[in-house]
Protein backbone atom coordinates (compact mmCIF):
# COMPACT_ATOMS: atom_id res chain seq x y z
CA UNK A 1 0.00 0.00 0.00
CA UNK A 2 1.38 3.31 -1.00
CA UNK A 3 0.41 5.32 2.02
CA UNK A 4 1.99 8.72 0.76
CA UNK A 5 -0.19 8.20 -1.69
CA UNK A 6 -3.42 7.98 -0.02
CA UNK A 7 -2.46 10.69 2.02
CA UNK A 8 -1.49 13.03 -0.62
CA UNK A 9 -5.09 12.34 -2.37
CA UNK A 10 -6.95 12.49 0.99
CA UNK A 11 -5.47 16.23 1.73
CA UNK A 12 -5.73 17.71 -1.35
CA UNK A 13 -9.93 16.87 -1.58
CA UNK A 14 -9.81 19.05 1.79
CA UNK A 15 -7.64 21.39 0.86
CA UNK A 16 -8.40 24.87 2.47
CA UNK A 17 -11.38 26.45 0.48
CA UNK A 18 -12.14 23.12 -1.51
CA UNK A 19 -14.78 20.36 -0.30
CA UNK A 20 -16.43 17.60 -2.47
CA UNK A 21 -19.15 17.60 -5.07
CA UNK A 22 -21.04 14.50 -4.50
CA UNK A 23 -22.72 13.78 -8.44
CA UNK A 24 -23.01 10.17 -7.58
CA UNK A 25 -26.59 9.63 -7.97
CA UNK A 26 -27.54 6.36 -8.54
CA UNK A 27 -30.06 6.11 -11.57
CA UNK A 28 -33.04 5.57 -9.67
CA UNK A 29 -32.17 8.83 -7.79
CA UNK A 30 -31.37 11.49 -10.13
CA UNK A 31 -34.83 9.75 -11.74
CA UNK A 32 -36.33 11.27 -8.73
CA UNK A 33 -34.47 14.32 -9.15
CA UNK A 34 -35.29 14.97 -12.50
CA UNK A 35 -38.32 14.22 -11.72
CA UNK A 36 -38.82 17.11 -9.75
CA UNK A 37 -38.32 19.33 -12.43
CA UNK A 38 -40.09 17.10 -15.02
CA UNK A 39 -37.16 16.18 -16.84
CA UNK A 40 -37.11 12.62 -18.31
CA UNK A 41 -33.98 10.45 -17.17
CA UNK A 42 -32.49 9.72 -20.70
CA UNK A 43 -28.77 8.51 -20.37
CA UNK A 44 -28.27 11.95 -22.83
CA UNK A 45 -29.99 14.09 -20.31
CA UNK A 46 -28.17 12.66 -17.32
CA UNK A 47 -24.54 12.84 -19.39
CA UNK A 48 -25.66 16.74 -20.33
CA UNK A 49 -26.63 17.52 -16.63
CA UNK A 50 -23.30 16.12 -15.37
CA UNK A 51 -21.58 17.97 -18.39
CA UNK A 52 -23.28 21.10 -17.13
CA UNK A 53 -21.99 20.58 -13.90
CA UNK A 54 -18.39 19.49 -14.71
CA UNK A 55 -17.73 22.24 -16.82
CA UNK A 56 -18.83 25.31 -15.11
CA UNK A 57 -16.01 27.70 -14.51
CA UNK A 58 -14.56 28.88 -11.50
CA UNK A 59 -16.04 25.50 -9.17
CA UNK A 60 -12.39 24.42 -9.34
CA UNK A 61 -11.31 26.91 -6.99
CA UNK A 62 -13.46 25.13 -4.18
CA UNK A 63 -14.50 21.51 -5.58
CA UNK A 64 -11.40 18.97 -4.75
CA UNK A 65 -13.08 16.34 -5.99
CA UNK A 66 -16.41 14.77 -7.86
CA UNK A 67 -18.09 11.43 -6.96
CA UNK A 68 -19.66 10.40 -9.72
CA UNK A 69 -22.13 6.98 -10.46
CA UNK A 70 -20.21 4.12 -12.66
CA UNK A 71 -22.23 4.94 -15.49
CA UNK A 72 -20.99 8.98 -15.22
CA UNK A 73 -17.42 7.62 -15.09
CA UNK A 74 -17.87 5.71 -18.63
CA UNK A 75 -19.53 8.80 -20.09
CA UNK A 76 -17.77 11.64 -21.99
CA UNK A 77 -18.10 15.37 -22.65
CA UNK A 78 -19.73 16.55 -26.29
CA UNK A 79 -16.69 16.85 -27.68
CA UNK A 80 -15.51 13.29 -26.69
CA UNK A 81 -12.80 14.20 -23.32
CA UNK A 82 -14.54 11.38 -20.85
CA UNK A 83 -15.55 13.06 -17.49
CA UNK A 84 -12.62 11.37 -15.10
CA UNK A 85 -9.81 13.17 -17.56
CA UNK A 86 -12.44 16.55 -17.99
CA UNK A 87 -11.86 16.59 -14.21
CA UNK A 88 -8.35 15.42 -13.83
CA UNK A 89 -6.97 18.44 -16.27
CA UNK A 90 -9.18 21.32 -14.52
CA UNK A 91 -7.73 20.13 -10.65
CA UNK A 92 -10.43 18.00 -9.54
CA UNK A 93 -10.12 14.41 -8.76
CA UNK A 94 -12.57 11.92 -9.62
CA UNK A 95 -14.08 9.89 -7.08
CA UNK A 96 -16.22 6.96 -7.62
CA UNK A 97 -19.27 5.11 -5.34
CA UNK A 98 -19.10 1.86 -5.65
CA UNK A 99 -22.20 0.61 -2.85
CA UNK A 100 -24.74 -1.19 -4.23
CA UNK A 101 -27.31 0.72 -2.06
CA UNK A 102 -28.93 0.08 1.32
CA UNK A 103 -31.06 -3.49 1.44
CA UNK A 104 -33.34 -4.28 4.75
CA UNK A 105 -30.72 -6.32 7.09
CA UNK A 106 -32.56 -9.84 7.32
CA UNK A 107 -34.23 -10.45 10.79
CA UNK A 108 -33.81 -7.25 11.76
CA UNK A 109 -37.05 -5.28 10.78
CA UNK A 110 -36.12 -1.62 10.02
CA UNK A 111 -33.08 -2.04 9.63
CA UNK A 112 -30.62 -1.94 6.68
CA UNK A 113 -27.12 -3.00 5.75
CA UNK A 114 -25.12 -2.03 2.53
CA UNK A 115 -24.63 -4.23 -0.28
CA UNK A 116 -21.56 -4.42 -3.18
CA UNK A 117 -18.92 -6.13 -1.22
CA UNK A 118 -18.97 -8.99 -3.77
CA UNK A 119 -16.41 -8.79 -6.61
CA UNK A 120 -15.67 -5.48 -5.18
CA UNK A 121 -11.86 -5.67 -5.36
CA UNK A 122 -12.26 -6.41 -9.27
CA UNK A 123 -14.21 -3.15 -9.84
CA UNK A 124 -12.07 -1.63 -7.50
CA UNK A 125 -9.09 -2.13 -9.74
CA UNK A 126 -11.27 -1.00 -12.90
CA UNK A 127 -12.42 2.39 -11.93
CA UNK A 128 -8.78 2.89 -11.05
CA UNK A 129 -7.83 2.12 -14.45
CA UNK A 130 -10.76 4.45 -15.61
CA UNK A 131 -9.07 7.62 -13.42
CA UNK A 132 -10.88 7.39 -10.32
CA UNK A 133 -8.81 7.83 -7.35
CA UNK A 134 -11.19 8.04 -4.64
CA UNK A 135 -14.04 6.08 -3.43
CA UNK A 136 -17.39 6.36 -1.62
CA UNK A 137 -19.65 3.53 0.06
CA UNK A 138 -23.05 5.21 2.02
CA UNK A 139 -24.23 3.31 5.22
CA UNK A 140 -27.49 4.38 6.00
CA UNK A 141 -28.68 4.28 9.79
CA UNK A 142 -32.23 5.25 10.77
CA UNK A 143 -33.88 6.42 13.99
CA UNK A 144 -36.99 5.32 15.26
CA UNK A 145 -39.00 6.37 18.41
CA UNK A 146 -37.74 2.91 20.55
CA UNK A 147 -35.16 0.29 19.78
CA UNK A 148 -33.76 1.20 16.34
CA UNK A 149 -30.91 1.61 15.32
CA UNK A 150 -30.09 -2.03 17.25
CA UNK A 151 -26.28 -2.34 18.36
CA UNK A 152 -25.98 -5.43 15.81
CA UNK A 153 -27.66 -2.95 12.89
CA UNK A 154 -25.09 -0.57 13.79
CA UNK A 155 -22.13 -2.73 13.66
CA UNK A 156 -23.11 -5.04 10.47
CA UNK A 157 -22.47 -1.29 8.75
CA UNK A 158 -19.69 -0.53 9.96
CA UNK A 159 -18.11 -3.63 9.63
CA UNK A 160 -19.15 -3.46 5.67
CA UNK A 161 -17.78 0.07 5.59
CA UNK A 162 -14.27 -1.37 7.05
CA UNK A 163 -14.38 -4.12 4.16
CA UNK A 164 -14.97 -1.91 1.93
CA UNK A 165 -12.14 0.66 3.19
CA UNK A 166 -9.58 -2.06 3.61
CA UNK A 167 -10.18 -2.99 -0.35
CA UNK A 168 -10.32 0.83 -1.04
CA UNK A 169 -6.42 1.16 0.02
CA UNK A 170 -5.51 -2.30 -0.76
CA UNK A 171 -5.60 -1.27 -4.60
CA UNK A 172 -4.58 2.45 -4.24
CA UNK A 173 -7.78 4.50 -4.12
CA UNK A 174 -8.84 6.95 -0.63
CA UNK A 175 -11.97 5.64 0.53
CA UNK A 176 -15.14 8.05 1.91
CA UNK A 177 -16.28 6.12 4.97
CA UNK A 178 -20.33 7.44 4.72
CA UNK A 179 -22.26 6.50 8.11
CA UNK A 180 -25.05 8.29 7.56
CA UNK A 181 -27.76 8.46 9.91
CA UNK A 182 -30.84 10.00 8.95
CA UNK A 183 -32.24 13.26 9.40
CA UNK A 184 -36.13 11.62 8.53
CA UNK A 185 -37.92 11.12 11.63
CA UNK A 186 -38.91 12.92 14.85
CA UNK A 187 -35.94 12.44 17.16
CA UNK A 188 -34.34 15.12 18.78
CA UNK A 189 -30.85 16.40 18.41
CA UNK A 190 -29.52 14.34 21.37
CA UNK A 191 -31.43 11.52 20.85
CA UNK A 192 -28.99 12.23 17.20
CA UNK A 193 -26.24 12.63 19.08
CA UNK A 194 -26.21 9.63 21.16
CA UNK A 195 -26.91 7.65 17.86
CA UNK A 196 -23.71 9.40 15.93
CA UNK A 197 -21.72 8.58 18.99
CA UNK A 198 -22.64 4.86 18.92
CA UNK A 199 -21.69 5.08 15.37
CA UNK A 200 -18.72 6.43 14.86
CA UNK A 201 -17.55 4.49 18.19
CA UNK A 202 -18.29 1.14 15.97
CA UNK A 203 -16.84 2.70 12.42
CA UNK A 204 -13.50 3.60 14.02
CA UNK A 205 -13.49 0.20 15.98
CA UNK A 206 -13.89 -1.58 12.81
CA UNK A 207 -11.53 0.35 10.26
CA UNK A 208 -8.58 -0.26 13.05
CA UNK A 209 -9.30 -4.00 13.38
CA UNK A 210 -9.03 -4.07 9.39
CA UNK A 211 -6.17 -2.13 9.31
CA UNK A 212 -7.15 0.91 7.78
CA UNK A 213 -4.96 3.71 7.68
CA UNK A 214 -6.38 6.71 9.22
CA UNK A 215 -4.14 9.05 7.33
CA UNK A 216 -4.83 7.82 3.97
CA UNK A 217 -9.03 7.89 4.14
CA UNK A 218 -11.91 10.81 4.51
CA UNK A 219 -14.85 10.81 6.90
CA UNK A 220 -18.37 11.48 5.54
CA UNK A 221 -20.88 11.53 8.28
CA UNK A 222 -24.12 13.28 8.98
CA UNK A 223 -24.31 16.59 11.67
CA UNK A 224 -25.66 16.19 14.80
CA UNK A 225 -29.01 17.69 14.05
CA UNK A 226 -32.83 17.47 14.51
CA UNK A 227 -34.67 15.11 12.73
CA UNK A 228 -36.46 16.80 10.04
CA UNK A 229 -40.51 16.35 12.08
CA UNK A 230 -39.05 17.11 15.60
CA UNK A 231 -40.85 19.88 17.12
CA UNK A 232 -37.78 21.18 18.29
CA UNK A 233 -35.22 22.13 15.49
CA UNK A 234 -31.74 23.24 17.37
CA UNK A 235 -30.30 26.00 15.96
CA UNK A 236 -27.06 26.39 13.78
CA UNK A 237 -25.15 27.02 16.65
CA UNK A 238 -26.38 23.76 18.39
CA UNK A 239 -25.93 21.92 15.55
CA UNK A 240 -22.10 23.09 15.42
CA UNK A 241 -21.15 22.21 18.74
CA UNK A 242 -23.20 19.46 19.22
CA UNK A 243 -21.22 17.71 15.77
CA UNK A 244 -17.93 18.88 16.74
CA UNK A 245 -18.06 17.85 20.85
CA UNK A 246 -19.48 14.32 19.43
CA UNK A 247 -16.48 14.09 16.48
CA UNK A 248 -14.03 15.31 18.89
CA UNK A 249 -14.86 11.75 20.76
CA UNK A 250 -14.99 9.69 18.13
CA UNK A 251 -12.99 10.56 14.95
CA UNK A 252 -9.54 10.34 15.49
CA UNK A 253 -7.24 13.12 14.76
CA UNK A 254 -5.13 10.72 11.95
CA UNK A 255 -7.88 11.40 9.99
CA UNK A 256 -7.15 14.63 7.31
CA UNK A 257 -10.91 15.44 6.78
CA UNK A 258 -14.26 15.38 7.41
CA UNK A 259 -16.78 16.27 4.32
CA UNK A 260 -19.84 16.06 5.05
CA UNK A 261 -23.23 14.68 3.50
CA UNK A 262 -26.49 17.32 3.60
CA UNK A 263 -28.82 14.72 3.91
CA UNK A 264 -31.71 16.96 3.24
CA UNK A 265 -31.21 20.45 4.53
CA UNK A 266 -31.63 23.23 2.93
CA UNK A 267 -28.61 24.31 1.11
CA UNK A 268 -28.76 27.79 2.94
CA UNK A 269 -28.91 25.88 6.08
CA UNK A 270 -26.23 23.29 5.03
CA UNK A 271 -23.93 26.23 4.05
CA UNK A 272 -24.68 28.20 7.53
CA UNK A 273 -23.96 25.10 9.80
CA UNK A 274 -20.42 24.06 8.14
CA UNK A 275 -19.44 27.94 8.31
CA UNK A 276 -20.42 27.86 12.19
CA UNK A 277 -18.04 24.93 12.80
CA UNK A 278 -14.70 26.73 11.10
CA UNK A 279 -16.00 30.25 13.00
CA UNK A 280 -15.10 28.13 16.29
CA UNK A 281 -11.77 26.12 14.67
CA UNK A 282 -9.28 25.29 14.16
CA UNK A 283 -10.33 22.06 14.55
CA UNK A 284 -8.41 18.66 14.46
CA UNK A 285 -9.04 17.83 10.98
CA UNK A 286 -10.23 19.93 7.95
CA UNK A 287 -13.82 20.58 8.26
CA UNK A 288 -15.61 20.48 4.84
CA UNK A 289 -18.36 19.38 2.50
CA UNK A 290 -19.30 16.30 -0.07
CA UNK A 291 -22.81 17.80 -0.45
CA UNK A 292 -24.90 16.07 -3.53
CA UNK A 293 -28.52 18.36 -2.57
CA UNK A 294 -27.06 21.40 -0.86
CA UNK A 295 -24.86 21.99 -3.77
CA UNK A 296 -27.07 20.61 -6.89
CA UNK A 297 -31.05 21.58 -5.51
CA UNK A 298 -30.45 25.42 -6.68
CA UNK A 299 -28.69 23.78 -10.20
CA UNK A 300 -31.26 21.85 -11.12
CA UNK A 301 -34.43 24.76 -10.08
CA UNK A 302 -31.86 27.15 -12.55
CA UNK A 303 -31.78 24.31 -15.14
CA UNK A 304 -35.88 22.86 -16.02
CA UNK A 305 -33.54 20.38 -18.63
CA UNK A 306 -33.63 23.55 -20.89
CA UNK A 307 -30.12 24.14 -22.73
CA UNK A 308 -31.37 27.83 -22.76
CA UNK A 309 -30.80 27.62 -19.09
CA UNK A 310 -27.23 25.80 -18.78
CA UNK A 311 -24.85 29.41 -17.94
CA UNK A 312 -27.53 30.09 -15.22
CA UNK A 313 -27.23 26.41 -13.69
CA UNK A 314 -23.47 26.56 -13.83
CA UNK A 315 -23.76 30.43 -12.39
CA UNK A 316 -26.06 28.58 -9.58
CA UNK A 317 -23.13 26.01 -8.91
CA UNK A 318 -20.33 28.45 -8.57
CA UNK A 319 -22.38 30.53 -6.21
CA UNK A 320 -22.81 27.68 -3.62
CA UNK A 321 -19.43 26.15 -4.33
CA UNK A 322 -18.20 30.03 -3.42
CA UNK A 323 -20.33 30.36 -0.31
CA UNK A 324 -19.26 26.92 0.92
CA UNK A 325 -15.55 27.40 0.02
CA UNK A 326 -16.29 30.44 2.52
CA UNK A 327 -17.94 28.75 4.90
CA UNK A 328 -14.70 26.68 5.03
CA UNK A 329 -12.80 29.58 6.52
CA UNK A 330 -15.70 30.28 8.81
CA UNK A 331 -16.08 33.67 6.54
CA UNK A 332 -19.63 33.39 5.55
CA UNK A 333 -22.74 35.19 6.73
CA UNK A 334 -26.23 34.52 5.64
CA UNK A 335 -26.85 38.04 4.31
CA UNK A 336 -24.17 36.83 1.43
CA UNK A 337 -27.21 34.83 0.11
CA UNK A 338 -28.73 37.08 -2.52
CA UNK A 339 -25.88 39.34 -2.74
CA UNK A 340 -23.65 36.96 -4.76
P1 LIG B 1 -26.62 14.78 0.19
O1 LIG B 1 -25.67 15.92 0.45
O2 LIG B 1 -27.74 15.12 -0.75
O3 LIG B 1 -27.07 14.11 1.45
O4 LIG B 1 -25.81 13.71 -0.64
C1 LIG B 1 -24.55 13.36 -0.23
C2 LIG B 1 -24.28 11.96 -0.59
O5 LIG B 1 -23.35 11.67 -1.29
C3 LIG B 1 -25.16 10.92 -0.05
O6 LIG B 1 -24.55 9.67 -0.19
Amino acid sequence: MNIAELKLVASAIVAKQKGVLAADESNPTIRKRFDSIQVESTEENRRRYREILFTADGIERHIGGVILFDETLRQSTRDGIPFPQLLSSRGIIPGIKVDRGAKALALYPGEMVTEGLDGLRERLAEYKQLGARFAKWRAVVEIDERDIPSAFGIRANAHALARYAALCQEVGLVPIVEPEVLMDGAHDIDRCEAVTAQVLEAVFAELDAHCVVFEGMLLKPNMVIAGKKCERQASVQEVAVATIRCLKRYVPTAVPGIVFLSGGQSAKDATDHLNAMNAVGPQPWEVSFSYGRALQAPVLAAWQGQERNAAAAQNALLTRCQLNGLARGGKYSRSMESAT
